[in-house]
């Protein structure tokens, strides 16, 4: 991975994606109108974004969650800094949802008088590390790698889209008393959709009836979301092209396939630099589903 120049470029510090970040927004963050009750999942790549945003647009669209209406999730929670032909963010109805990558110091500044809502959605690295590995080689705007340990490198230096996880997590939780934040893992939301779905429900301040809910989590499950178009990705994936017609956006879903990725030397090197790195930072991480 020698020609990160011709997919990323750096901003203040962070990895943006060069063919598909509106600079306007990046550059005037502080402009960007936002409401008292905007609400914005954050993520570091390959963590559950799209996971998360249907689970929220099922929560508040009701046409989205009894199937009368048929707009994309990407649409419905579009990405804040990238560029969205098909969405005005202005004319979007309240409460609206946003996605972001962005990193705790590069959000408006008026995400700190704590009205707006931000659901930091983490997953464990090694999972997260293998999930990019897959996509990067999918998705013709990022760069491919020929091996895990080749991207690798690039994942613990820093140099993708996201820049380092290891920044990413700690700046959000280190600054989590400034934003109203909620952290919830990937691995939860796996083990516990219902219950997960729940607590998203209570920091939303959204009560859903019991067959709202039932819906929302039903539609959420991998399996639905990877036969529902309005979920799965395909018409962006063709939107934007793949190397290969085989692969997906919703690949395994699961918790602990970067077991079938890392060599016991791989494995090693990356609990060293968790270890030496997620010091004092008490989230919980899950690496395997039998845990
Ligand atoms: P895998 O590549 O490990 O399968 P993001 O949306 O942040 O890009 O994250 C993508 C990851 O979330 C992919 O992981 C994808 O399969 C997974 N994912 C998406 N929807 C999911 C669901 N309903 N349940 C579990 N995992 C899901």
């Amino acid at each position: 991975m020698d020609n990160q120049d011709e997919y990323l470029f750096n901003f203040r510090g962070y990895n943006f994606l060069r063919s598909i970040v509106s600079m306007n927004i990046v550059e005037n963050m502080d402009d960007q109108e936002i409401r008292d009750d905007d609400v914005f999942i954050v993520t570091y790549p390959k963590s559950g974004t799209v996971w998360t945003q249907q689970i929220l647009s099922l929560i508040y669209f009701d046409g989205h969650r009894n199937n009368t209406e048929n707009i994309q999730i990407a649409e419905r929670a579009p990405f804040f800094e990238y560029k969205s032909p098909n969405v005005d963010f202005a004319k979007m109805p309240s409460p609206r949802i946003f996605c972001t990558h962005l990193p705790y110091y590069l959000v408006p500044k008026v995400f700190k008088n704590k009205k707006v809502k931000i659901l930091y959605i983490y997953r464990n690295p090694k999972d997260v590390l293998t999930s990019y590995f897959h996509y990067s080689n999918l998705v013709i705007l990022f760069e491919a790698s020929n091996s895990v340990e080749t991207f690798m490198q690039a994942f613990l230096d820093g140099r993708v889209l996201g820049s380092n996880w290891f920044d990413h997590i700690r700046g959000w939780y280190e600054h989590r008393n400034d934003f109203n934040i909620m952290f919830l893992s990937y691995e939860d939301m796996k083990k516990d959709l219902r219950g997960s779905v729940l607590k998203i429900c209570s920091f939303l301040e959204k009560e859903l009836s019991k067959e709202d809910m039932e819906a929302v989590v039903r539609q959420a499950t991998f399996q639905n979301m990877k036969s529902d178009p309005r979920a799965n990705y395909d018409d962006i994936k063709k939107e934007i092209g793949t190397r290969n017609n085989e692969g997906t956006f919703l690949r395994k879903g699961t918790i602990g396939d970067w077991k079938h990725h890392l060599t016991v030397d791989q494995n090693e090197r990356f609990d060293r630099i968790f270890n030496r790195n997620m010091k004092n930072i008490p989230l919980k991480f899950i690496w395997d589903m039998n845990e």
